[in-house]
């Protein structure tokens, strides 16, 4: 691959229910960019089915892309160097979906491809548009938090992690639209909607009544399923407004994804911070970390909000900093991927 300047990457992402193409240079700046939801349709269900996500990918991708190429007013195969495609994690369904595209388009049009893993994706968040993306400074403590992980590491380098720890039950994002559907605000990917209710508590009168788990232990192992159940018990015995359920239960994970973040930071001498993810637009966090990394006079990096939820700009980035591309038989999808992986 020509790998000295100005490369060009086209990137496939269709883990789960946004089918998603981007072309981007050099690893940091977008080219083209369109994704495809099918949220909508899981919202009638109150959840994903599977099926539905995957029938919806087989519908999009070709019209995606064809959309992504146009809009990039590059003259494709011939102005690209390669593809990458997310493998996994996600459903299965979905993920082939992409990953065939992308074989076959690499066949096709003899360029390599790069297989990424989608949590990784979102490391690369807070490369696109940012100038300062060769200074990121290693080691960094990344946290993703999306909607069915979240994971801290220490990221040394591209592509060198190691594991410091991660949810032992729900992922963040996943207790954020379980408890908004308890709370009867969103029935699917309730995340947003619960955080714009909870900006709207006046006096948070529940300060402290819900736990903030896994905060008394050594470790960097996180739970959120206890939080969405106190959450329910809570309901169950007392009344209280909707915004001030919705601003205890934002501030308890907040609190614990802020806490453990700082402590591994300190600990491994961290010279950056990282965040991304689905829940990395939530405002509460953004701010939270900022402010307490600045205490410690540590850069912290915080995705652009069009680049927290899935699309493939960060895969195409992920990609170009670990140009790893595989032949394409070797290439297959892999719904249950960890982050070290
Ligand atoms: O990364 P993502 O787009 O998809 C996965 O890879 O899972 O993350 C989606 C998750 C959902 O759980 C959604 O509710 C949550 O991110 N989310 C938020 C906010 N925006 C999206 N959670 C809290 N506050 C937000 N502002
Ligand atoms: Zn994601």
């Amino acid at each position: 691959m020509r790998y000295n300047s100005l490369v060009k990457i086209l990137a496939l992402e269709t883990s789960c229910d946004e089918t998603a193409c981007a072309i981007v240079e050099d690893g940091v700046k977008e080219l083209a960019n369109t994704v495809s939801s099918s949220a909508a349709l899981h919202e009638k269900t109150g959840g994903v089915v599977p099926e539905v996500a995957a029938r919806k990918q087989v519908e999009s991708i070709v019209p995606v892309i064809e959309e992504c190429i146009k809009a990039s007013r590059l003259e494709i195969p011939k102005d690209i160097d390669a593809l990458a495609v997310t493998v996994g994690p996600g459903l299965i369904g979905s993920l082939l979906v992409g990953v065939e595209a992308a074989k076959t388009l690499a066949l096709a049009w003899k360029k390599p491809l790069i297989p990424v893993n989608h949590l990784i994706g979102h490391v690369y968040s807070v490369f696109i548009g940012n100038k300062e993306a060769g200074n990121i400074a290693f080691p960094a403590v990344v946290l993703v938090v999306s909607g069915g992980h979240t994971d801290l590491v220490l990221m040394y380098d591209h592509g060198k992690f190691d594991y410091l720890g991660g949810t032992l039950d729900d992922a963040a994002g996943e207790a954020f639209d379980k408890v908004a559907r308890l709370l009867g605000i969103s029935r699917y990917l309730g995340g947003a909607k619960l955080s714009e209710k909870a900006s709207l508590c006046k006096e948070n009168t529940l300060a402290g009544k819900l736990p903030r788990p896994m905060l008394d232990r050594e470790d960097y192992d996180l739970s959120f399923s206890g939080l969405k159940t106190a959450v329910k018990n809570l309901l169950k015995k007392e009344e209280h407004p909707v915004e001030t359920v919705a601003c205890e239960f934002e501030n308890a994970v907040v609190d614990v994804l802020v806490d453990k973040t700082m402590r591994a930071a300190k600990e491994h001498k961290a010279k950056s911070i990282i965040l991304g993810g689905g829940v990395a637009a939530n405002k509460n966090l953004r701010a939270r970390l900022k402010y307490e990394a600045q205490s410690i006079m540590t850069p912290v990096y915080i995705p652009h909000l069009k680049y927290c939820g899935d699309n493939a700009v960060y895969i195409a980035s992920a990609a170009y900093f670990n140009n790893n591309p595989k032949d394409p038989s070797e290439i297959l999808a892999n719904p249950s991927l960890g982050i070290m992986d």
